[in-house]
């Protein structure tokens, strides 16, 4: 089957890009304007003769029509990929029928997103334009795309009320700094109060923490919960409560600096090129810099946000010279922020279960991670307390009667409806099939009704 032609791809794309500045420069009805939007519809239109849709997708850079790669080299064009994903554009589907006004629309739209996020979901707002055979992939300020069905077992239920809020004023704090205000010493005080003292001694709240997560994985979640991981370290380790204090502190500010990278390349999907790479590497120097600056902050917090990204055996980013080894509070702060980041679900890919998490850091010892450290965290996390309420992957709810000693991950469980309704069986997760694979795995620890909370058990 020979596909439709369109001789070049780039060039419906170059046509939005360009139609976009025109519709945002000039006045309504301009004929410059009249000109772009005839030429844009004759290319389409000549395509949507042999195909009913024509789709046009940029992915890691690539553009794909009809998901067949389309080499671009021409300079020009790379410009446009790249302005059009900086605006979170990466795919934009034509379905015949489409008439020139509705591209105008489309391109206007694309222009007033550049101005500032929107709000209601992109399909909704071209509706209201009136554009109804035009749809635009992931124009939305967060890459979504991992909530994707290829992740049945995403957690769905409500975040614990302490975390939830913890989440709400960290996003507002670093969103704050992200719009150059400066960053407040009192509000981060708070907030490692409201860290230390209601989230890390929520059970539901650790769990929550600890397993795959549902939420997008931006930087103020993963600041979060590396501060709450990196607490669990300190506990474990035995550190006084001024040093763990200070550890929550400085965790939670670690990638401060990432509110400096441009948002189209922290929420790039797949792999970085060079210079995205070297924009995303600069997070620990600019985080540094930010942090030097505020009076007030525990004096290691820019030397973590420097160094978090550095091995214990002298190597990462960025360079800081041969041998440098990391502070022992940026070796914790590494070891949390390497565990969150392989649970926490990235884009076209699923998060990592725990236990796979938790072997990725026992292979990282030694070189990248500090060996005793990783040892803590393991020992540390009590994944599944008594009493929690869990999910499998087979979609049985129950509540959590035993834990193995030698498999903490792999709880038994008793089965009850979503309400605790009376329990119909045991299920032991650490039973293997005859190839040795798990059975089943908990994918999820679901907040229990408010009654129950007080009746599970503390955390080891
Ligand atoms: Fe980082
Ligand atoms: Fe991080």
């Amino acid at each position: 089957m020979t596909p439709a032609t369109l001789s070049d791809p780039v060039g419906v794309l170059k046509g939005f890009a360009s139609l976009r500045r025109l519709a945002g420069t000039y006045p309504a009805g301009h004929p410059m304007i009249t000109r772009k939007v005839q030429e844009l519809d004759e290319t389409i239109q000549r395509y949507l003769e042999r195909s009913p849709t024509l789709r046009v997708e940029v992915i890691h850079g690539k553009v794909f029509l009809d998901g067949a790669s389309f080499d671009s080299d021409e300079p020009g064009n790379a410009q446009v990929i790249h302005d059009l994903s900086e605006l979170g554009v990466d795919s934009l589907h034509i379905h015949a029928g489409v008439e020139p006004e509705e591209l105008l629309r489309v391109a206007e739209f694309l222009w007033q997103f550049k101005e500032g996020p929107v709000s209601s979901p992109i399909a909704d707002q071209l509706l209201q334009r009136g554009v109804r055979h035009v749809s635009i992939g992931s124009l939305v300020p967060l890459d979504t795309r991992w909530r994707a069905e290829q992740w049945p077992d995403a957690p769905v239920g409500p975040l614990d009320p302490a975390y939830a809020e913890s989440l709400r004023r960290t996003q507002d704090t670093f969103d704050a700094v992200a719009s150059g205000e400066p960053l407040k010493p009192v509000t981060i005080r708070d907030l490692v109060k409201l860290l230390v003292h209601e989230v890390a001694r929520s059970n539901a709240a650790l769990a929550q923490i600890l397993a795959v997560k549902q939420y997008e994985n931006l930087t103020y979640c993963h600041s979060v919960n590396v501060a709450i991981l990196s607490l669990l370290i300190a506990r474990q380790l035995a550190l006084d409560e001024a040093t763990t204090g200070a550890v929550v502190e400085v965790a939670l500010l670690h990638d401060i600096g990432k509110t400096r990278v441009p948002l189209g390349v922290l929420k790039k999907p797949g792999t970085l090129n060079k210079r995205e790479r070297k924009l995303m590497e600069a997070h620990t120097v600019l985080g540094a810099e930010i942090l030097a600056q505020v009076d007030g902050l525990h004096p290691l917090a820019p030397t973590v946000a420097l160094e978090h990204h550095r091995a214990v055996v002298g190597t990462g980013y960025p360079d800081l010279g041969d041998g440098v080894v990391p502070h022992p509070l940026s070796q914790i702060v590494s070891v949390a922020d390497v565990y969150e980041a392989i649970t926490g679900a990235r884009s076209y890919q699923a998060p990592m279960l725990p236990e796979h998490a938790c072997l990725v850091l026992a292979r990282l010892a030694g070189a990248k991670l500090n060996t005793a450290i990783v040892k803590a965290f393991v020992n540390a996390v009590t994944f599944f307390p008594l009493g929690s309420m869990v999910r499998t992957n087979h979609g049985e709810v129950g509540v959590v009667v035993r834990t193995n000693r030698a498999d903490p991950l792999h709880p038994v469980i008793t089965v009850t409806g979503a309400d605790l309704s009376p329990s119909s069986g045991e299920i032991d997760t650490s039973a293997r099939t005859a190839t040795g694979e798990y059975e089943r795995h908990i994918v999820e620890t679901l907040m229990p009704p408010a009654h129950q909370q007080e009746g599970a058990a503390g955390q080891q």
